[in-house]
């Protein structure tokens, strides 16, 4: 069993979690609706990431939608007392397998109750507000009307803590001014910088930034620079960008996801690599500047 201990930890909220986590959102069928061809080997995935130490889970009850909770449910419960459940709301699929705007204060109400349910807790962990935004960009506009719809479950002790997706750093301050935030969740990796100055402000205020996509998403990293890294470290591509997160900042909480046990232990195993200065400037460049085909969505 792999050891994540050498990623390090930081605080989630109140609770001090692995920096290595685990990202469910490719354990529901293709594009992220209905059931997957092997749910048996998706619950072996949870378990094996727990087992290995991974003690924050991200997830949404609009994976599937309800296969992920489902699954994680399945897999996990009752559910260990070290594990942070990271959900998320603000979002309905159509039957189409779209995604669709709910922000609307009774929706994500409602979308909270489907969380509890579907996860088979009193209380959510935390529940990140996903803003909807420009698909995976967020554009500007008040999130006062959905923060603040989430305060009433939240006061009734249906929530924890509160974390923001998709958002902009000035949406990131007026949440600040609305509720505690307990992370924020954006697109973020090693060619995808967009985030830079905010990943540094919330490290100084001691908040947990989550990037989505880590590994590209739906289109996984590539980069001759990054391949020509790994190979000289004798690592993957994959484990080189993780690694690359870790030493970032250490307020960066990691999720990646994957539905294969092989990719897992591939990706827990980045916690022991380490990247030395000069290996680190090489990959600062891959994001400076079109100097090698890397690409990410
Ligand atoms: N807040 C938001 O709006 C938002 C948006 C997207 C995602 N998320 C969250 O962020 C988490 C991470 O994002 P993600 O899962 O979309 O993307 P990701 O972690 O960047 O990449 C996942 C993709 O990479 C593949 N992969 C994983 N490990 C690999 C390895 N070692 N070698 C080769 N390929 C590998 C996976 O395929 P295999 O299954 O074949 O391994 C999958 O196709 C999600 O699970 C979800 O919880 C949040």
């Amino acid at each position: 069993m792999t050891d994540i201990n050498a990623g390090g930890t930081f605080m989630l909220g109140d609770r001090s979690v692995r920096r290595m986590g685990y990202g469910a959102m490719q354990l529901a069928g293709p594009r992220v609706f209905g059931l997957p061809k092997d749910p048996a080997g998706a619950v072996a995935v949870l378990r094996e990431a727990v087992a290995s130490g991974v003690d924050h889970i991200d997830t949404s009850d609009f994976y599937g939608p309800h296969v992920t909770n489902g699954l994680i449910r399945a897999a996990l419960h009752p559910y260990h007392d070290d594990l942070v459940i990271v959900t998320k709301v603000g979002a309905v699929r159509g039957a189409d397998a779209s995604w669709n705007p709910a922000l609307q204060p009774a929706e994500l109400v409602s979308a909270v109750h489907d969380n509890l349910r579907n996860l088979g807790v009193d209380t959510l962990d935390v529940v990140n507000l996903r803003i909807t935004g420009a698909v995976h960009a967020p554009s500007e506009g008040s999130i006062e009307e959905p923060l603040s719809a989430l305060a009433e479950p939240q006061q009734q002790g249906l929530i924890r803590h509160l974390g923001l997706s998709n958002v902009t750093p000035t949406q990131v301050e007026q949440g600040l001014s609305i509720a505690a935030i307990a992370c924020v969740q954006n697109h973020y990796n090693l060619v995808h910088r967009d985030d830079d100055a905010l990943v540094d402000s919330l490290d100084a205020r001691g908040i947990a930034y989550v990037p989505f996509f880590p590994l590209g998403g739906f289109t996984p990293l590539q980069s001759a620079t990054l391949s020509r890294v790994a190979a000289r470290l004798e690592a993957t591509p994959m484990q080189v960008a993780l690694a690359w997160l870790l030493h970032r900042a250490p307020n960066i909480l990691l999720i990646p996801g994957t539905s294969s046990l092989a990719h897992l232990r591939e990706n827990l195993a980045a916690t022991s690599l380490h990247l030395s200065d000069s290996v680190l400037a090489d990959l600062d460049h891959i994001a400076a500047g079109p100097l090698d085909a890397a690409s990410s969505h």
